[in-house]
């Protein structure tokens, strides 16, 4: 057992479960029923975990005691809950127009929200019309290119993919996030810079590779319009808390579409950082994005731990991470639309969860985050699901699908679902050494056993499988709002702040010291630690050669 199972008040259901295999806890419908939950458009399915009747409610007494509802309760009505930063969490409050309950957000915050959403509509309709020049936007624009990186690139990246088939004619998207120039050289090579328009995202507007991709991106169109700088701001919006930095860079002031210190990078989808997903989805869709996270939102404010489906994910993720020892979770989506999201779910859970000390400079009592992982099936089945069926650590799984694909291509989607169901139900059956060995037909009992024995699949291996009806804009925005509750209830659990994210800074404040040495070769490096001085010093070597 791992020193979070020994100090578990979960050890006995540990030990108790251990004895007994997955086939044995399916078979019980009662528990079944437990574990499955609908909402709206979603379904939930956690019955292959390992986990049974007395397990779960020992999980739903602990989470009960402790206080999840009135955390949850200062989360939606803005207390600064942001304790680093001082600042309240009020990504929920970006989606209150499509929630049937009243909001309990500050009545400041709600405003200045439904003043932007105007703004992004009023936008997103002229652009469609074709004539936004009253908005300051260049005519004839074919191209909007994102560029931001982790929140302000994630979230309208994955939901402009997802939402392909609902994106209006006439208008391609584009992202640039690395700060790697060869995503930009391509685009360069690839648009026309007169009917391009950039949308620099960036909370902060102070992140390295934003910046040095906007300036790649402003020259490039400086450069076709030969230096005129109002034609140039035409083909810039901006979306940043910081509007005067915005400004400072070049965008015109009424350009500037506000963020707020409120809302963090990695749950900020909702807000004018969505802007190039409205301009690729339109308003109602984008609308029916936000009504779909307000879904999740009541039901979340509203819902006993018992049906509350990111409580549900939350109670899992603790067993498997404090009670089962499992240091990662592979998100497997079974839709290529969904490509996109294990990479936005990596940072929304593992920059969320990644701490190991509480607000009050303690250590944790337990582990945190797990590893998220994980591409789209079936191509992960051909890739490492060897390692998950047969290999010798256990990996809990997630299994997304859609019952009802955005094409007609009938004989393909049944393929991809029956794949999806049959990965989930090998995972927790297996295959016994009898069952093996039967099929093994050929050869001398030895011969037979050995590779009866390689044919095993010990099974017992959890997974939850959540099936969207379709994916449409407000299933996605019902599932991203789920992940993010179950976010939020795993920092209150485990006593951790999920709203920021100290542990980046360190390796950018490197970055900036090692850039003026890669800049300049006769730069003095005897400050840096012998490793990086070596590698330095070859690629000022290589750099030659
Ligand atoms: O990686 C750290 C981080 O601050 C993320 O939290 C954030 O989403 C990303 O950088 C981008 O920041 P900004 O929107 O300020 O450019």
């Amino acid at each position: 057992m791992s020193p979070d199972q020994r100090s578990s008040f979960l050890a006995e259901h540990v030990d108790r479960l251990a004895r007994t295999h997955l086939r044995e806890l399916l078979k019980d419908a009662t528990r079944g029923k437990r574990l499955r939950h609908r909402l709206g458009p979603l379904l939930l399915d956690l019955s292959r975990q390992k986990l049974d009747v007395a397990a779960l409610d020992a999980l739903g007494a602990h989470i009960e005691a402790s206080g999840w509802q009135a955390a949850r309760d200062a989360m939606f009505a803005g207390a600064p809950i942001n304790t680093s930063e001082d600042r309240a969490v009020l990504h929920t409050a970006l989606r209150a127009s499509g929630s049937k309950l009243p909001s309990p957000a500050p009545r400041e915050a709600l405003d200045e929200i439904a003043e932007t959403l105007k703004r992004i509509d009023t936008l997103v309709h002229a652009v469609g019309l074709g004539d936004a020049s009253a908005f300051g936007v260049a005519p004839g624009i074919t191209d909007v290119v994102n560029i931001g990186i982790g929140g302000s690139d994630l979230g309208p990246r994955l939901a402009e993919r997802a939402l392909a088939p609902y994106h209006v004619p006439g208008l391609r998207s584009h992202f640039l996030t690395n700060v790697d120039g060869q995503s930009a050289y391509e685009l360069m090579h690839q648009l026309d810079p007169k009917r391009t328009l950039i949308v620099m995202v960036s909370k902060t507007f102070t992140t390295q590779e934003t910046l040095l991709n906007g300036n790649v991106m402003r020259d490039w169109i400086s450069r076709a319009y030969e230096g005129e700088v109002t034609a140039v701001s035409r083909h810039f919006l901006a979306v940043s808390a910081n509007v005067a930095a915005a400004e400072a860079w070049g965008v015109p002031a009424a350009q500037v579409y506000p963020m707020w210190d409120f809302v963090g990078g990695r749950f900020s989808l909702w807000s004018a950082v969505g802007l190039s997903l409205a301009l690729a989805i339109g308003c109602y869709n984008f609308h029916a994005l936000l009504k779909g996270a307000a879904l999740v939102d009541d039901h979340f404010r509203t819902a006993p731990w018992q049906e509350n489906l990111p409580v549900l994910l939350s109670l899992v993720e603790l067993w498997n991470r404090n009670a089962q020892g499992r240091g990662s979770r592979a998100v497997v989506p079974y839709a290529d639309l969904l490509m996109d999201l294990t990479s936005y779910l990596q940072q929304l859970e593992m920059e969320s969860l990644g701490k190991q000390v509480t607000p009050q400079g303690k250590p944790v009592a337990q582990s945190t985050s797990p590893v998220v992982w994980g591409s789209v099936g079936t191509n992960a089945q051909h890739a490492y699901f060897q390692s998950l069926h047969q290999g010798t650590d256990v990996v809990p799984l997630e299994f997304i699908g859609v019952v009802k694909p955005a094409h007609h291509l009938v004989a393909n989607h049944d393929a991809l679902l029956s794949n999806l169901l049959a990965q989930a139900a090998a995972l927790a059956l297996g295959k016994t050494v009898d069952e093996a060995l039967a099929e093994a037909k050929q050869g001398s009992d030895e011969e037979r056993r050995v590779l009866a024995a390689q044919r095993t699949f010990p099974g017992d291996r959890p997974s939850t499988v959540i099936l969207l009806d379709q994916l449409t804009p407000e299933s996605l925005g019902a599932l991203i709002a789920l992940y993010e509750h179950k976010v939020f209830m795993l920092g209150h659990l485990w006593g951790i702040n999920a709203f920021d994210q100290w542990g980046v800074e360190l390796g950018k404040s490197i970055a900036r010291q090692i850039l003026p040495a890669l800049e300049n070769e006769g730069a003095n490096i005897s400050a840096f630690d012998l490793s990086t001085q070596v590698l330095l010093e070859t690629i000022h070597d290589r750099r030659l050669t």
